[in-house]
């Protein structure tokens, strides 16, 4: 904790690590209270570097030794300042041996060395390392670590680290000791060890290359029986990298170890894995679809990172896009083939713009906004962001989307080639795509360099004699932070002409045949395309599969996004029609629902939605996405002064309406979903689920005995979680008698179950039914606990995140409550508590009364005293102007 001002690191101070080291060996006497760290380092002057001081870093440990050469070390031969510890007068080559000391049980920020249910853990992304011991903490320091544990045996019977397991025995006096060499170098974030009472699933997997490796799910006992779809899912991911990508696993031996506190979802560290619990442990009765979708995609992401982030990692922080956005894509692309079918990719891409326009293009309009690679940070952990994330994962797949997959494919075979093993930047990923293809990527930078989210606009003409359609682009960006103005970028629009009958239309540009779906390349403010051969006026489909990450400002008619909705070869742009349309009608609506107390909908919109529930030809899981309507923060993006309450009562205006009016289709659509027999988790079951729940969350929007009774049986004889808190969820929002006792019998039967109490206060804190008062009363539980951050975020962060309505209560009790907790956060874990504080992000934009509320609490919080850097960063800059 720091009290002075915090410090702004910029990209363009860049310079090479004045020292590297060679080799690492570490020792740890492992002791919840006391543990003593002994690191003996080979260290060698960097001759890309003009400095000539050992430049080390340490944070909340004690040094106890420093020794140079074997020559110990006095307070005058070394300084101290802050968190940098540097050598002066250092030879060309040295051996430094570092004994200190860190308390893993009482540090609270999940970060460094520290214990969870009794058992040690670490985590040193991003600068973690440096709460073990001192070290030249920076990703471009890659080094070749072995690792000596002791511990006593009984409490840690389990002993490991990244690597090989060299050997392992009895030390006397009930302790053990385990010896672990990685053969692969490596920078210092991937560094982890596990001390700990587990038991393990485990498995050998046959390689491509013929070799063996032993692929291991640690758990606590008791899980054992939920390990299987993460096995499943690792080898899947295995097999899929060697087969898409030509990827191998580099290691004998790959193993996956869960944690119940932990600040992210997991961790890539080399060979050993560390997971959130969420992200590993499933099976019907406690896990839902989604989250059998979250490990797949969770432990694919941790893997594939094993090349993409480990062989070739990242020079400096700035460049944390070029291992995360590549990899969240490769992610997604394995989720996507893993369904194979082409609606099942299309529902994985829909999925993925839902998550665009909920989560980063807020955060690319607010505050907060950065580019893909930022150009500055107080603290790097507040930029593992949707933007770096998602955003950066558009911005890969706009390579694939120009190049070709066989394109995309070259450029990383090239890149693997050029930078195995090295520290690299996003300007290298980038110039190994353009040098494979023979392609000018230069214009494409503006990607990693400008923040905000380009808008795109277009006009178009019909030349009934000319039989030509010509079509002209205006892109633009607004400001954001530091960056008032922007210049345009190359953008891939994906393109298709419909005809009157809803037929793609063959295109032909510059007298060149494209087939029915063309990517044009703008690269200007104003750019115009023009089709040939064009028979009859079309209906354009622009941006198919999403091809960039922009806002379309569409201009559509009624008619054209029906016919859209109804006839789009492209399911992302059928799906997007749907969106559009009920976009116009819930932004009329929340501009009627503070005056008029008679709501309406008009029929079009209604036969539209029925048609789409009723359409036997399309994906269950299609129809889910088509039918579920933009969320409350989406609704509120689209307007300058937000007043929750109205946009609250529009949405649930149109849901009830939906439910009353469809009411018979509804009905028959939840029959004809069932999923009888054993549970699967597979796409095609999950979807019939997510089309049954979801009919019935719309039946009991307009709920009465009937819905409510259907509501209860599910929730009574369910035999998986999904149906379970699908059911629970309904009673609840729908207000339902039965609701307390329901909830009360929920968790009764899973109160043994962490993930399962987290859904069970989850799922009232995003209820508009739970008032403030009815949240603290719920902090009050036994069950609750601020420390563990998947509980903390299951009730606060939800309440504050997933509740607008109740959050934003006009007397402003939500923002104080904010407020409380953004401050009791800081001081136990400044990440999780700069997560939090971060839903003030858009403050602007409400009310002028909210507004006035937001700034009081917003202030509150950055005027404490003892503040993390973590959240100082974020409440500094919501108040900026
Ligand atoms: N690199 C991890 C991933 O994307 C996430 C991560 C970064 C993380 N920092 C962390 C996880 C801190 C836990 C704690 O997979
Ligand atoms: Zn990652």
């Amino acid at each position: 904790m720091r009290t002075d001002t915090p410090l702004t690191i910029y990209r363009s101070d860049y310079t090479p690590p004045s020292y590297l080291v060679e080799t690492v060996e570490l020792g740890f006497d492992l002791d919840p209270a006391r543990t003593v760290v002994a690191n003996r380092m080979t260290v060698r002057r960097n001759p890309d570097s003009a400095q000539r001081e050992i430049e080390l870093y340490g944070e909340d440990i004690e040094l106890v030794a420093l020794r140079l050469n074997g020559r110990l070390l006095e307070e005058r031969d070394y300084a101290i300042n802050g968190n940098l510890l540097t050598i002066p007068n250092a030879p060309e080559e040295a051996t430094l041996e570092i004994e200190t000391v860190c308390v893993p049980e009482q540090n609270t920020t999940l970060s460094g060395l520290y214990t969870s249910n009794g058992n040690f853990f670490t985590q040193c992304e991003a600068e973690g390392f440096r709460r073990i011991t001192y070290f030249p903490d920076r990703p471009d320091v890659m080094a070749k670590y072995t690792v000596m544990l002791r511990a006593d045996k009984e409490r840690y019977p389990v002993l490991l680290s990244n690597g090989n397991l060299l050997e392992e025995g009895e030390l006397g006096d009930g302790r053990h000791y385990a010896k672990w060499e990685d053969p692969f170098k490596k920078p210092s974030y991937l560094f982890a060890l596990v001390a700990a009472r587990l038991v393990c699933q485990e498995e050998t997997f046959r390689l491509a290359d013929g070799r063996d490796a032993l692929l291991q799910v640690w758990v606590e006992e008791g899980n054992l029986d939920k390990t299987d779809y993460a096995m499943q899912s690792l080898k899947n991911s295995i097999r899929w990298d060697e087969e898409r990508y030509g990827l191998e696993l580099d290691l004998d031996r790959f193993m996956i170890v869960a944690t119940s506190d932990f600040n992210m979802g997991a961790m890539e560290n080399k060979g050993l894995n560390i997971f959130n619990i969420k992200f590993v442990l499933a099976n019907p009765r406690v896990a839902t679809d989604i989250d059998f979708q979250g490990i797949e995609a969770v432990v694919a992401h941790e893997y594939f990172h094993n090349w993409t982030g480990n062989r070739v990692t990242c020079r400096d922080w700035f460049q944390l896009s070029l291992k995360e956005g590549l990899t969240v894509f490769r992610d997604q692309e394995f989720t996507a083939d893993m369904i194979g079918t082409s609606t099942g990719r299309a529902v994985t891409r829909i999925d993925q713009v839902h998550t665009l326009r909920q989560a980063q293009f807020p955060e690319d309009a607010g505050p907060m906004a950065h580019p893909v690679r930022p150009d500055s940070f107080v603290e790097i952990n507040n930029f593992y962001t949707v933007t770096v994330y998602e955003k950066g994962a558009e911005v890969v797949r706009m390579y694939q989307t120009l190049l070709g997959v066989e394109g995309f494919r070259k450029g990383m075979d090239l890149y693997f080639e050029r930078h195995d093993g090295q520290a690299v930047t996003c300007d290298d990923f980038r110039q190994a795509m353009a040098d494979a293809n023979g392609r000018d990527l230069t214009q494409f930078e503006r990607w990693y360099d400008q923040a905000g989210t380009p808008q795109l606009r277009f006009e178009a003409c019909y030349d009934e004699g000319a039989q030509t359609y010509g079509i002209t682009f205006y892109q633009s960006c607004p400001p954001t932070p530091g960056q008032p103005e922007k210049k345009p970028f190359h953008i891939p629009v994906a393109i298709g002409l419909l005809d009157r009958e809803g037929n793609d239309m063959p295109l032909v540009i510059d007298g060149e045949e494209c087939g029915t779906t063309a990517v044009l390349e703008l690269t200007q403010a104003e750019q115009t395309f023009v089709f040939s051969n064009v028979k009859e006026q079309p209906v354009p489909s622009v941006l198919r599969d999403f091809s960039a990450p922009v806002i379309l400002q569409h201009g559509y008619s009624d008619s054209d996004l029906l016919h859209l909705f109804s006839f789009d070869a492209d399911p992302v742009n059928r799906w997007e029609a749907g969106q559009r349309l009920a976009m116009g009608r819930l932004l009329k609506l929340t501009g009627e629902a503070p005056v008029s107390s008679r709501l309406s909908l008009d029929d079009t919109f209604i036969e539209a939605m029925r048609r789409m529930l009723t359409d036997e030809s399309l994906d269950p899981a299609f129809r889910e996405q088509a039918l579920l309507l933009p969320t409350e923060t989406m609704i509120a993006e689209q307007l300058d002064t937000v007043d929750p309450l109205a946009v609250h009562m529009a949405r649930q205006f149109m849901r009830a309406n939906i439910g009353a009016r469809l009411r018979s289709e509804l009905l028959a659509q939840y029959e004809a979903n069932q999923t009888p027999g054993p549970y699967s988790p597979d796409a095609q079951s999950a979807g019939k689920r997510a089309l049954k729940n979801l009919a019935l969350s719309y039946l009991n929007a307009a709920p009465d005995e009937e819905t409510i009774a259907l509501a209860l049986r599910q929730c009574q004889n369910a035999d998986n979680m999904t149906d379970r808190a699908a059911s629970l969820s309904a009673l609840i929002h729908a207000r339902a008698p039965q609701a307390q006792a329901e909830l009360e019998r929920f968790y009764e039967e899973f109160q043994g179950e962490a993930l399962v109490v987290d859904k069970w206060f989850a799922m009232q804190a995003a209820a508009p039914t739970t008032d403030i008062a009815k949240i603290r009363e719920l902090m009050r539980h036994p069950a609750f606990n601020l420390r563990n951050p998947n509980r903390a975020r299951s009730l606060v962060a939800t309440y504050c995140m997933s509740n607008p309505v109740e959050f934003h209560a006009p007397n402003g009790s939500g923002y104080l409550f904010w407020a409380e907790h953004v401050t009791l956060l800081d001081a136990l874990n400044p990440q999780v508590a700069a997560r939090l504080a971060r839903a003030m992000d858009r403050w602007r934009r409400y009310t002028p009364a909210l507004q006035q509320h937001m700034k009081t609490a917003l202030q509150q919080v950055a005027g404490q005293q003892r503040l993390s850097n973590d959240v100082r960063e974020i409440v500094t800059k919501a108040l900026a102007n």
